[in-house]
């Protein structure tokens, strides 16, 4: 019984980044990864990107497979702009703790609630709350697309609170919220932080807007993923305290290999600045997806077709 078990698990390559290699060459694939995937991903990854620019590389791909190494709302957006693809997502229970805050049945509801609104969305959520919306935005454009906004029109801003508060601050707009948060960037501790600036006070401390304010206060520069890579990249501190999943610092200790990174740390002594959904991803999986070109990200039409309009507002407006 157990030695039929055995024989019938797949048997997986020693060399796994040769095989993907091949696989991607026979699919004619192309792997996209954000910046939270584990480092062994980003480094077989074609592309390497924050949800902007993955979503304007998987709109442009000319790849017959999109292998997309991330969470679940940004395979299914690949696919919402991309639909004659086919989009492999590694692990389907790669979910997003902020697009599950947001059930669409409820936030039809909350929508129904400002009829007079313009919903923006940021794009961490499910395709039903993009056929939703108005306007997605990705924590790299927000502030740019509700500055273009008129003045005399309300604005509802979805799922996160913490990115729609910031928004709010920058723009001067203000903006009916969702109530919705990531729990990986509300684990980071204020009091952690402050101590960790006191102890390394030639360290600039660098944040991603998902954070609760008071966290966002104590930063030197917010940003998205992209954003914050390139502010190590071409910054003149010689250490850098990032507030933001710990993924990123694979491509930042790349970039800038003489600057010193410290990983903000968490309320507990666990590894919460790791997004467990990013990282339910793993090498295995990928090879696997592209071997078996499953799991595959299905749409309907109807709902493919009402959750495009929004983001392509979105891509036209940034
Ligand atoms: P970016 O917009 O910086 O890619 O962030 C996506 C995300 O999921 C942050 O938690
Ligand atoms: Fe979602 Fe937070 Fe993970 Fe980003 S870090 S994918 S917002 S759970």
């Amino acid at each position: 019984m157990f030695a039929q078990a055995t024989a019938l698990q797949p048997a997986l390559p020693q060399n796994l980044p040769g095989a993907i290699a091949a696989l991607k060459q026979e699919l004619n694939a192309v792997i996209l990864a954000h910046y939270y995937q584990d480092p062994s991903i980003q480094d077989i990854a074609d592309f390497i990107g924050d949800s902007l620019a993955l979503s304007r590389q998987a709109a442009a791909t000319q790849a017959d497979v999109i292998l997309f190494a991330g969470v679940h709302f940004m395979a299914e957006t690949a696919k919402i702009l991309n639909p004659s693809r086919t989009v492999l997502l590694p692990d389907l229970a790669a979910g997003c703790s902020l697009a599950d805050t947001c059930p669409p049945a409820e936030f039809a509801a909350f929508k129904a609630r400002y009829p007079e609104h313009l919903v923006i969305s940021y794009i961490n959520c499910s395709a039903e709350v993009k056929a939703m919306s108005d306007i997605i935005c990705t924590s790299a454009n927000a502030a740019r697309i509700v500055a273009q906004v008129p003045a005399d029109r309300p604005i509802l801003f979805a799922p996160d609170r913490n990115l729609g508060r910031y928004v709010m601050a920058q723009t001067g707009r203000d903006m009916v919220l969702w109530p919705g948060s990531c729990l990986v960037h509300e684990t980071f501790s204020e009091k952690k932080i402050v101590q960790l600036k006191v102890n390394h006070p030639e360290a600039a401390v660098i944040a991603h807007p998902e954070c609760e304010e008071t966290v966002l206060r104590h930063a030197d520069f917010i940003g998205s993923t992209k954003a914050l890579l390139s502010y190590v990249e071409t910054g003149d501190r010689p250490a850098y305290i990032v507030v933001t999943e710990a993924g990123i610092l694979h491509q930042m200790q790349k970039a800038a290999p003489d600057k010193r990174l410290i990983p903000a740390p968490p309320t507990n002594h666990c590894a919460c600045n790791e997004c467990p959904y990013m990282r339910l991803n793993t090498l295995e999986k990928v090879y696997l997806a592209l071997r078996d070109r499953q799991p595959e990200i299905v749409l309907s039409e109807p709902l493919r077709l009402a959750a495009w309009r929004p983001l392509e507002r979105m891509l036209a407006m940034s």
